[in-house]
């Protein structure tokens, strides 16, 4: 079977038993909690919360889709046979439809009536009960007795192996169900009974279980590792997925080793898919992911002597391959964002390799922050100054990277549940997440208002000051006299404006001097480091409607900030303004 005909299959077998099939969601979520889309349920969560109807949206209860999703965890093993940055996810949901022996029975008949595999090589696993949570002994009876897997062939686990929920926030969960085919585990159903609630009082880590109102079922199949399987091949590499690509970049490039391809075709076809459903390559969150993948692809294009022009390549075949189900791919805008991100990383090559000349010898922590300032991977640290970096091994790079991501987890968790003050820099306070994210609004929103300011007023405006908190931003800045009504108005119809084109908000780290003579602006009081972040709110610098040195945090595209509008404006002293603004 091919893929496409694997995809048609999984939805034809739900839809004649009661389900309605559901487009994937973008891998970008509305679901704050989250940075990209990770699994089936997540568009999902609010039909077993009972805060939407699934009947109502659906016309059923129960739904089936193919989601896209995107798992950070899986970056540094791509390259070997198993793992994918970017994959697809099949998936079967019920909210108050159906419980454990329909979705049992149905997986069953899916994996051994529709596909053909033979039973004996089916194992499960189900839940042994843990904490509050009792042993699952329905669901052993229903493979048992009702299905018929002998009893040495069902294994039983605690809560790291068989309950699935949201890791670090709140969420649907539950015991689930495992099935595997010669030792692999194809599916995991999950019985969504409980609504993990993070429990302040329980301090950090610690989750409340409540009872969900529409208990339900949610399940999950890898849809690569199912089609390996299938199509009897090694890897997901040599799958129908990618053999295409897979052969084309051995055509331009017969010199690259193995790993080096597959990551070339997962990180190519991932920046795709991100680019795709909007994410723009930036310094932080779902832009700094993309952009690692986008600048690994380059990097290793320079550090093995790759030549061909891959983007083009890439995204001819993924709107070949993937353009019928996931039209978004087609998207001409894709290759502009990537040829955008390859000039800038031509630069911040040059930078970087400036740099490591000033260094005699480079240490592991040297190495990780020349990474992070310049975004030169350590591999090209290596193919540049061998004799620099002799004493550092890639495990020792590797060490500072995971300090350095247990540091943003950390920094994650105290965002998610924490006590106290989040964020204080002076200008912005939040003391939860609801706050951090309304001043995160706002703070952009000040950014834009210096901007329109100064188109309207002219380039007297600088600014004084200022002050956020989740209720309003108050902006000080130079000018001579009271704004007139039609001013305000414009200033106001200019943010709104901007806000409305959905411009990216983009950073670049760049050197003091260089980032003044962008005409970024920057505040006189304040001193600045050597480097500094340049947050500018457009497509590139040059054209940028508002740029100006800054710690963040930003929205990462200006719609984000909603409705501005304009409360007050005051004098505060001689030829100082004040202007009290707000979003919705
Ligand atoms: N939500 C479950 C998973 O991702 C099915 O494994």
């Amino acid at each position: 079977m091919s893929s496409e005909e694997i995809r048609k299959s999984f939805l034809k077998f739900f839809q004649e038993n009661g389900h309605a099939a559901v487009p994937s969601s973008s891998l970008l979520p509305d679901d704050p909690s989250v940075l990209l889309t990770t699994a089936g349920m997540q568009q999902f969560k609010k039909y077993f919360t009972g805060e939407l109807d699934s009947e109502k949206d659906f016309g059923s209860k129960n739904t089936c889709s193919i989601q896209k999703c995107f798992r950070t965890s899986d970056i540094e093993e791509t390259g070997d046979k198993t793992h994918l940055t970017f994959f697809e996810m099949l998936g079967n949901f019920s909210f108050g439809g159906y419980l454990k022996k329909e979705a049992i029975h149905f997986a069953y008949e899916y994996l051994t009536g529709v596909l053909g595999i033979n039973r004996e090589r089916i194992t499960v696993t189900v839940f042994s009960g843990e904490g509050s949570v009792p042993y699952d002994q329905e669901a052993y009876d229903i493979w048992h007795k009702e299905i018929g897997i002998p009893a040495d062939k069902i294994s039983k686990h605690g809560r790291s192996d068989n309950f699935w929920g949201p890791t670090g926030n709140e969420g649907p969960c539950g015991p689930t169900t495992e099935i595997y085919v010669d030792g692999v585990e194809v599916w995991n159903l999950v019985f969504n009974m409980y609504y993990q609630k993070s429990d302040p009082s329980a301090g950090s880590g610690q989750a409340k279980l409540e009872l969900l109102k529409t208990p339900g079922v949610d399940t999950g199949m890898g849809f690569e590792r199912l089609v390996v399987m299938l199509q009897g091949v090694e890897s997901v590499y040599d799958s129908d997925i990618f053999a295409d690509l897979i052969k084309k970049i051995n055509e331009v490039a017969p010199e690259l080793k193995e790993r080096e391809v597959r990551i070339f075709a997962d990180h190519l076809r991932s920046s795709i898919f991100l680019i795709a459903d909007g994410v723009r390559p930036s310094n932080k969150e779902a832009g700094y992911i993309l952009r690692r993948l986008l600048r690994r692809i380059l990097a290793y294009q320079v550090i093995y002597d790759v030549h061909a022009d891959l983007f083009p390549i890439a995204h001819e075949f993924v709107k070949e391959k993937f353009g019928k189900i996931y039209p978004e791919v087609k998207d001409s805008k894709i290759m502009e964002v990537m040829i955008a991100e390859k000039s800038k990383f031509e630069r911040a090559i040059a930078n970087g390799i400036s740099a490591v000349k000033k260094y005699e010898k480079i240490s592991a922590a040297e190495a990780f922050s020349i990474y992070e300032t310049f975004g030169l991977p350590f591999e090209l640290v290596q193919e540049l100054a061998p004799e620099k970096v002799a004493g550092v091994s890639r495990e020792d790079f590797q060490k500072e990277f995971k300090k350095h991501q247990e540091i943003s987890r950390a920094g994650a968790e105290k965002k998610f549940g924490g006590h106290g003050l989040l964020l204080d820099t002076g200008e912005l306070k939040a003391k939860d997440e609801v706050e951090l994210k309304k001043v995160t609004r706002l703070h952009t929103a000040t950014h834009l208002l210096q901007a329109a300011l100064r188109r309207v007023l002219g380039n007297e405006v600088s600014q004084k000051g200022s002050d956020i908190t989740a209720e309003r931003t108050r902006f000080d800045f130079a000018f001579s006299r009271k704004l007139t009504t039609d001013e305000v108005q414009k200033v106001e119809d200019m943010v709104n404006d901007i806000v409305e084109k959905d411009l990216p908000m983009n950073c670049v780290k760049m050197d003091k001097d260089e980032a003044k003579q962008t005409g970024a602006l920057f505040f006189f009081k304040e001193k600045y480091p050597d480097e500094v972040n340049v947050y500018f709110a457009g497509h590139s610098l040059d054209e940028a409607f508002s740029k100006e040195f800054c710690g963040g945090p930003h929205v990462t595209h200006t719609a984000e900030v909603g409705k501005f509008k304009i409360l007050k404006d005051e004098a505060v002293g001689a030829g100082t303004r004040r202007i009290r603004a707000t979003v919705r």
